[in-house]
């Protein structure tokens, strides 16, 4: 099993890492580490500075030996949004504190009869404690709910419906959501990746 420090302090996408990867151990970006900036206009800036911010930090204050870090930049790209909220996606609504709210805001943002199309996309960094940081990327088409729906999952879930679905991320079983979600096929890819990289 190898030994990954997982450059987040998002409890949903922890969650939602230990099940995918079941044969990495992640350890947790520490409560006095520095937050990590992303500063970056794409999903893909965002996670490769996330994951050398963390592996740089690491070298100099790490408690334990890692393999790597594992950085995820993702977000609900919404088509009459003009793709946003995006790389925005954690810093939509700041002035409301819980997801029920901002989703409630997001959906009325959008204009009457304004097409639902939605899709959520990951970009995971991969970046080994020697060597050069990959990405790989996974997304999810689907459309927005009409209403915050169900309370499975995290932060966009309840308002997202993946393609071929009735329900919402927050209604479907977890094990559903992890056979079609952006994160899951990004972890496929990264499997496959770390995979390669090891012959
Ligand atoms: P960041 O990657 O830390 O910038 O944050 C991504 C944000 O996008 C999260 O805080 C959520 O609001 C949203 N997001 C990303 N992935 C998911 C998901 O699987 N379900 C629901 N919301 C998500």
């Amino acid at each position: 099993m190898s030994k990954v420090l997982l450059a987040s302090r998002n409890a949903g996408k922890l969650r939602e890492f230990s099940a995918l990867l079941p044969d990495i151990h992640f350890v947790l970006w520490p409560a006095e580490a520095p937050e990590l900036p992303e500063t970056g206009a794409f999903f893909l800036d965002n996670a490769l500075q996330k994951a050398e911010g963390a592996r740089t930090w690491w070298l100099e204050h790490g408690t334990e030996p890692v393999d790597g870090v594992l950085a995820d930049d993702s977000g609900l790209c919404v088509d009459a949004l003009w793709g946003g909220p995006g790389v925005l996606s954690a810093r939509f609504a700041p002035d409301l504190v819980s997801y029920r709210d901002k989703n409630h805001r997001l959906l009325a943002m959008l204009p009457e009869g304004a097409a639902r199309g939605a899709r959520f996309v990951c970009v995971l960094a991969f970046a080994p404690m020697e060597g050069v940081a990959f990405t790989v990327s996974g997304a999810v088409e689907g459309s927005l709910a009409y209403d915050h729906r169900g309370e499975r999952g995290f932060g966009y879930d309840p308002i997202f419906i993946p393609e071929g679905h009735d329900q919402t991320f927050g209604e479907l079983p977890a094990d559903t959501k992890h056979t079609l979600s952006h994160r899951a096929r990004a972890c496929a890819a990264l499997r496959e990746r770390l995979g390669v990289v090891r012959e």
